[in-house]
């Protein structure tokens, strides 16, 4: 309220001093002399510009040249004079060059459009701008037709078998009716529909511009005071009115198999502490849903973390680059996070407590905001979007108990404005009830917009609350997560070396550990011995003899299952240095090394052999007790 007031009063003081109208939008009048290109001539009429941006109204001469038109509309929209070019056309066809000749010689009028494209991108599709590299999904699903091909309906079709009509016509990808009867109905379009259902239709061809909402005031007004002295409608952010998303930028979430999450939840059985992971995998088509996608899960990261049976908390990660790295060279990215929250309600046949009601809500608020937060740090490159963003693909799995007492993996994202909220720090939890958000106050500190949601009140009336609080299923979009009939994965050891960051259990990372599994495969291929990420997370990162220069023909071998490539490996003088640390370490002592009790693993048998230390992995000399490297004891 009292915002929306304060930017009334100030926007007449604003109006005269100039400088600030140049680059608002509806500012032209008064442009006045203050630089602009033609000062002295009188407005005639106005112009309008179509930019992948958004539309912009030029004030205009008939007598001003295209040159200083063209000045004008780089100044509008923030171009340097050769980085567009503008068109009489749509198709760009009439281009507008710089010349000495006036708009109406060109036969530019008042009320016209023209269309400008940002140059360098000669672009067939005319609506893109080419300089963001999206994802290989994105730019593979763009290429889609995307049309929901229908056969010849017997009964409701009256023509020949090559003809078309109303029952049997292909569908757009975002028909609402095609997707509220598959089976089970689908609420939410995917991206890629929603962006054809934008750019397509009757206006084919129209710009598409993806609004990036901010709850900042906007920098660099200078008539006024800055916030908590003053605010005006040129830098106040609009108010928010929750919708649900009709789109979600993911549509099914697949875990590879059975067997990467059921290893993840084993940390849970084993020590009743809550678990936290990323997920790596790749992001592929979703074939069910009309241009959908799907985020395919091949292996879940276990960063260093601190949690209870009621917490989680993650510490920080000095590995986290180089997981980053070495999964993106295997050609996967982290496309989400997995995390538990499960009680166990009888441990001899492991059922679990429905900790969650199912009717009043999914995700916490806190959880929200943490989506949030991964959501905005890793972003969706978008063509479309003013600064090359929009959304993200980041998937939120919570594994969880059902109302079968069995292990349910729920998949979410938060809207787009969910995640503004978030960024922009106007989000807040209920301290007393989970399922309830609340939109901060506006403070000195900061200026918080009014948010706002819509529901029906008892009378079945829409009615518009205010944001305190807020039912957080304004902000959830669900996902299907599944796991395929068969079995798939990535890699194909069949093996398991131990997960990272377990020590607590006695599952640990080490040189033990790997003479251990050498020594369970030894009539495995290598390179399915090989293949295994968290055995190649800790090759890579280990501080005993990580290794550095080979690692890419390593993982190239892995990458592209290359036999061949992985034999070549083997025979580095890195392989041969690791099989040597293991020998000495010895693979044996490996009944109590690994899956042991919390104790962690027993001493070596030989005193004579060097040791690698439990704490820090360094390897020491026969005989002592005390790590040369942390100073703790040997067991
Ligand atoms: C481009 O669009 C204009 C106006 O709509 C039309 O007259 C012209 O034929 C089109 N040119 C091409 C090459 O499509
Ligand atoms: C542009 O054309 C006008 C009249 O045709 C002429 O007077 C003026 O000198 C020209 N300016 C330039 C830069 O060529
Ligand atoms: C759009 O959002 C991104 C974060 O997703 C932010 O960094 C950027 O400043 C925003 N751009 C605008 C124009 O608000
Ligand atoms: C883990 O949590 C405990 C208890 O909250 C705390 O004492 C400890 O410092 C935390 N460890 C790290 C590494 O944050
Ligand atoms: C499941 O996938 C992982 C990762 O690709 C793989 O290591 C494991 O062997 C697979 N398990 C089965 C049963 O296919
Ligand atoms: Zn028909
Ligand atoms: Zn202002």
């Amino acid at each position: 309220g009292g915002g929306g007031e304060r930017g009334g009063r100030e926007r007449g003081e604003r109006g005269r001093e100039g400088g600030e109208g140049e680059r608002g939008r509806e500012g032209g009048r008064e442009r006045g002399g203050e630089g602009g290109v033609a000062p002295l001539l009188p407005l005639t009429g106005i112009i309008r510009v179509q930019s992948p941006d958004g539309m912009k109204k030029i004030p205009s001469t008939k007598r001003e040249t295209a040159a200083a038109f063209l000045k004008k509309v780089a100044k509008e929209f923030g171009f340097n004079s050769n980085g567009f070019s503008v068109y009489l056309n749509r198709n760009k066809t009439g281009e507008i060059l710089s010349q000495n000749k006036t708009l109406s010689l060109l036969k530019i009028k008042h009320g016209d459009m023209l269309y400008l494209f940002p140059s360098g991108a000669p672009s067939s599709s005319g609506e893109v701008m080419d300089t963001v590299q999206e994802d290989e999904i994105d730019q593979y699903l763009a290429k889609q037709d995307g049309k929901i091909y229908r056969n010849k309906d017997p009964q409701l079709c009256r023509h020949g078998a090559l003809g078309k009509c109303v029952h049997c016509v292909p569908l757009e990808p975002f028909d609402e009716d095609y997707l509220n009867h598959l089976d089970p109905p689908v609420k939410h379009m995917s991206f890629h529909a929603y962006i054809r259902k934008l750019t397509g239709g009757a206006d084919k061809g129209k710009f598409a511009a993806l609004e990036n909402i901010s709850c900042k005031i906007k920098s660099g007004c200078e008539g006024h005071p800055p916030w908590p002295e003053g605010i005006c409608t040129k830098c106040q952010p609009s108010a928010i009115t929750l919708n649900r998303q009709k789109y979600r930028h993911v549509d099914n979430i697949m875990f590879e198999n059975h067997t990467i999450a059921d290893r993840f939840l084993d940390f849970w059985r084993k020590t009743g502490s809550q678990r936290m992971g990323y997920l790596y995998g790749k992001f592929t088509e979703h074939k069910d849903i009309p241009l959908g996608i799907r985020a395919e899960v091949a292996a879940i990261y276990e960063p260093p973390q601190n949690a209870t049976q009621n917490s989680l908390e993650l510490v920080d990660d000095p590995k986290a680059a180089a997981v980053d790295e070495i999964a993106a060279k295997l050609g996967l990215c982290k496309v989400g996070w997995i995390f538990t929250d499960l009680l166990s309600e009888d441990t001899r046949i492991g059922t679990v407590r429905y900790s969650r009601n199912k009717d009043s809500y999914y995700l916490s608020a806190e959880e929200c905001i943490t989506a949030g937060y991964f959501q905005n740090h890793h972003s969706n490159p978008c063509r479309l979007s003013r600064d090359g963003h929009f959304g993200s693909k980041f998937v939120t799995v919570v594994a969880t108990g059902g109302p079968d007492n069995q292990v349910h993996f729920e998949g979410y994202q938060v809207s787009n404005q969910c995640m503004a909220l978030v960024r922009d720090e106007c989000l807040l939890p209920c301290k007393d009830a989970p399922e309830l958000g609340f939109a901060k106050e506006s403070s000195p500190e900061q200026y918080v917009p009014d948010v706002f949601y819509k529901d029906k009140d008892k009378f079945g009336n829409d009615v518009t609350f205010l944001a305190r609080p807020l039912p957080v299923e304004y902000l959830i979009i669900d996902i299907t997560t599944t796991f395929p009939k068969d079995p798939q994965y990535t890699f194909c050891s069949t093996q398991r070396f131990p997960i990272e960051n377990r020590d607590i259990l006695g599952e640990i990372q080490n040189f033990h550990s790997l003479a251990t599994y050498l020594s369970q495969c030894t009539s495995t291929a290598f390179l399915d011995i090989v293949s295994d990420f968290h055995l190649l997370l800790f090759l890579v990162t280990n501080e005993v003899m990580p290794l550095r220069d080979s690692i890419g023909l390593l993982l190239d071998a892995v990458r592209t299952s290359n036999e061949d490539l992985a034999q070549t490996w083997k025979k580095s003088e890195q392989w041969a240095t690791i099989e040597q640390l293991c020998s000495t370490v010895g693979g044996q002592p490996s009944s109590s090394l690994g899956y042991g009790a919390m104790g962690g693993p027993s001493v070596p048998a030989s005193s004579s052999a060097m040791w690698s230390c439990l704490h820090c992995t360094f390897m020491n000399q026969p005989g002592t007790e005390h790590c040369e490297m942390c100073s703790l004891p040997r067991s």
